[in-house]
């Protein structure tokens, strides 16, 4: 089966085929273009769009398994924008290259189920997978300069993309690699098509990456962290035009942040990550009026408020999070929580419905404002 190079996803991940190991640095795409086989009519209008169930993806390392992601069940449903949000190292970025089968070399996803549009990708082919990713599933990175390469005109970059997923002329492909770029906000497109990627401001940049990932339509946009790198007026511009390209397209969409705000401004459901699972999810109105898990509390606590004073310090969670090869016993975040008892040290609460939301907590039914009475 002939096959071709996306050189623009030429980042240090590596593929890895079903059986054993890695097909190689560079992804490689099927040039035919053949459908996944799609979920039985009537069963798809209930299914979520992903369902991921008890995901687990290790590292082997020196010091030990690391557990990047620990169990993380999570569901997307058709057209809604979900927020996956946590600390550093909490594994939001393992989970959405989980989803693309794009781990770093030494990462294994060791059990669990990634079903999309009805099917376990888990047990997809490596082939099944390269006709996925770009075509159905798009991921936009934090840091474009790892993702696209240096060497290809950004232009053609996108075109190619278009004329292996969408099968369309290289002049046709052209032509709309045209509209994207300045559907992006690209000024002059037919002049800067021809231009290498580092001819771009760190803006621009991202806003390539993004006619990339919406030139095949993807029904799944993975955004992990996409403005974190650029200056606060641009950040807006990026998460504006990411939003409305998404609604506009009637896309799914999981927005990987720390950032609370973009949470609020962007998501209609968020996920709380903590030590690799997920320990609060519910609508953004109930996370952020009324969060259930201390963790959650304690990330509301460093968004600024109308009410803060200028110049004033947030206030944020003490301690560190967990060394994900030697986790605590019981609750992952006993050692930060101000609430935690002899049980928390000891049984892990599990994801549970309280009222609309679901949250890991045994004292998750307590009053939100107990919490700051506690402190
Ligand atoms: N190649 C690797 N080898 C070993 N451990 C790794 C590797 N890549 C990631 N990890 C670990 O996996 C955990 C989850 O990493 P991940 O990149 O998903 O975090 P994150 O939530 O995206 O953090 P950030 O907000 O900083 O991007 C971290 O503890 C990280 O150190
Ligand atoms: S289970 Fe206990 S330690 Fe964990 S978050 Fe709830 S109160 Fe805190
Ligand atoms: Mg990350």
């Amino acid at each position: 089966m002939n096959t071709v190079s996306l050189p623009h996803m030429q980042y240090a991940i590596h593929e890895k085929s079903e059986a054993s190991g890695h097909i190689g640095g560079m992804m490689q795409i099927d040039a035919e273009h053949s459908e996944i086989p799609l979920a039985p009519v009537g069963e798809a209008q209930e299914r979520p769009l992903l369902q991921i169930k008890e995901l687990q993806t290790q590292f082997e390392t020196k010091q030990g398994i690391v557990k990047a992601v620990d169990g993380l069940s999570l569901e997307l449903y058709e057209g809604e924008v979900v927020g996956l949000v946590g600390e550093s190292g909490c594994g939001k970025t393992m989970t959405a290259l989980s989803i693309m089968r794009l781990l770093p070399e030494n990462g294994q996803i060791v059990a669990g189920e990634i079903g999309f549009d009805g099917v376990n990708l888990l047990q997809r082919s490596g082939e099944e997978m390269q006709r996925i990713r770009g075509r159905k599933i798009a991921m936009i990175f934090q840091e474009p300069m790892t993702a696209l390469t240096p060497t290809m005109p950004i232009g053609r970059q996108i075109s190619e993309a278009m004329e292996i997923h969408l099968g369309l002329s290289r002049q046709v492909a052209k032509e709309r690699a045209l509209e994207l770029l300045a559907h992006v906000g690209i000024p002059s497109p037919q002049a800067r098509f021809g231009d290498y990627i580092h001819q771009f401001s760190g803006g621009m940049r991202q806003r390539v990456m993004i006619a990339i990932a919406f030139s095949c339509q993807p029904r799944l946009l993975l955004a992990d962290e996409p403005t974190t790198a650029l200056d606060v007026t641009v950040q807006a511009q990026i998460l504006d035009l990411i939003k409305n390209l998404a609604q506009e397209a009637g896309m799914t969409a999981l927005f990987i942040t720390h950032d609370m705000g973009i949470v609020a401004g962007s998501c209609d459901r968020v996920a709380v990550m903590y030590a690799g699972r997920l320990v609060e999810v519910g609508s953004v109105d109930d996370v952020l009026l009324k969060p259930l898990h201390p963790y959650t509390q304690g990330l509301l606590g460093s968004v600024p408020s109308l009410h803060s004073e200028p110049g004033e310090r947030l206030s944020s969670i003490s301690g560190l999070p967990p060394d994900l090869v030697q986790l605590p016993p019981g609750c992952k975040f006993w050692p930060r929580c101000p609430l935690a008892d002899e049980r928390c040290k000891q049984e892990e609460p599990l994801l549970e419905q309280y009222g609309a939301s679901q949250a890991a907590c045994w004292k998750a039914d307590y009053r939100s404002d107990s919490i700051s009475e506690s402190k």
